[in-house]
């Protein structure tokens, strides 16, 4: 046994056979074993000698079996290094790393700068109920004004959201004052596309309720974002304007950065670029949400992200915000 064992092994060129091999001398059912079994039947004078010389040739064989393990591993690594050769000279492959949509990098931005001011972040619905969306914001159903934003409807009472600050509602009438909240998110209009329009856009909402909010607070507020974004020698302007949920509204104006205010071709001569609406909640919104009118007032605002973004990175065209172009997205 042990001779056969030993020339086969010696022959044996391959992993697999060495474990057939392996299998057959040393197995439970092998050639060793099987006499091992009947050494029952030898008397016990014989015993000890048979016991002995089957121990050594399965010693042996091990031995042997553990060399040829050795050997074939050390032939494959050998055959592995001589085939896969590795130029350590060849410059890497480069690791493409995204950017930021610039949208993101403006709303983490405003983000920011809200949260240092102490305001949380509000989450709202896109589809939403007209009551939110509308009529709590002091905007009837036969109230004109809800023809100026063309309202994408799912059912009579369903629609997606057309402006952020139906998330305004909903915070009142979850919270109590004091309430300082941003509410960034998708607002949607049925408006052709072009440069300057886009059935899906984005808001961010401002909105703070306490005792003794005033104008002042707004403005203010308004001032240190648009520094804070722009550079500290921004200034902001206010004109009288109406929405149905503030009261009294205006229209912010941000003063150009281009010209800082003389008047440029960019803001046609004005020195100021309009930017964003805002207002002092309307009494009626508030006690329409549980806040007695009489004790508390706020200030709300709506800016566009799109705006600021293109603004910002002077991009003429808002399509090419969502066109998802390489070109376009690697600059930023
Ligand atoms: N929701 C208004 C709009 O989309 C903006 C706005 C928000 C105005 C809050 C006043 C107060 O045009």
């Amino acid at each position: 046994i042990r001779a056969a064992a030993k020339k086969a092994l010696s022959d044996c060129a391959d992993s697999k056979v060495l474990e057939t091999l392996r299998v057959q001398y040393l197995g439970k059912k092998g050639e060793l074993t099987g006499i091992l079994k009947q050494m029952g039947k030898l008397s016990a004078e014989e015993r000890p000698a048979m016991g002995q010389l089957a121990n050594q040739v399965r010693a042996d064989i091990e031995t042997a079996l553990a060399d040829k393990q050795k050997k074939l591993a050390e032939a494959m690594l050998a055959h592995k290094l001589e085939a896969e050769t590795l130029d350590i000279t060849l410059p890497g492959k480069k690791q493409k790393v995204g950017s930021m949509h610039p949208l993101t990098i403006v709303e983490n931005e405003i983000r920011e700068i809200f949260l240092g001011m102490g305001f949380s972040v509000a989450d709202g619905p896109e589809v939403e109920y007209d009551y939110y969306n509308f009529e709590a914001l002091n905007l009837p159903s036969d109230h004109p004004a809800r023809d100026t934003q063309d309202t994408f409807y799912i059912t009579d009472n369903i629609l997606l959201r057309t402006q952020t600050s139906s998330v305004q509602v909903h915070v009142m009438e979850n919270q109590k004052p004091p309430i300082r909240v941003i509410s960034p998110g998708r607002v949607y209009r049925s408006d052709a596309v072009d440069a300057t329009h886009s059935p899906l856009f984005h808001q961010i909402e401002g909105l703070v309720v306490d005792k003794g909010i005033t104008m002042a607070d707004l403005k203010g507020t308004l001032e240190l974002l648009m520094q804070r974004l722009y550079g500290d020698d921004c200034k902001i302007r206010l004109r009288p304007h109406h929405f149905p949920f503030t009261e009294p509204s205006a229209e912010v104006d941000v003063m150009c950065f281009q010209c800082h205010g003389k008047g440029c071709r960019m803001c046609k001569g004005e020195g100021y670029i309009e930017l964003l609406g805002a207002g002092m909640v309307h009494p009626k919104v508030l006690e329409g949400c549980g806040i007695d009118s009489s004790v508390y007032s706020g200030f709300a605002f709506g800016l566009g992200l799109e705006r600021i973004a293109m603004r910002r990175y002077n991009i003429g065209d808002m399509r090419l915000l969502y066109e998802n172009d390489y070109r376009f997205l690697e600059q930023f």
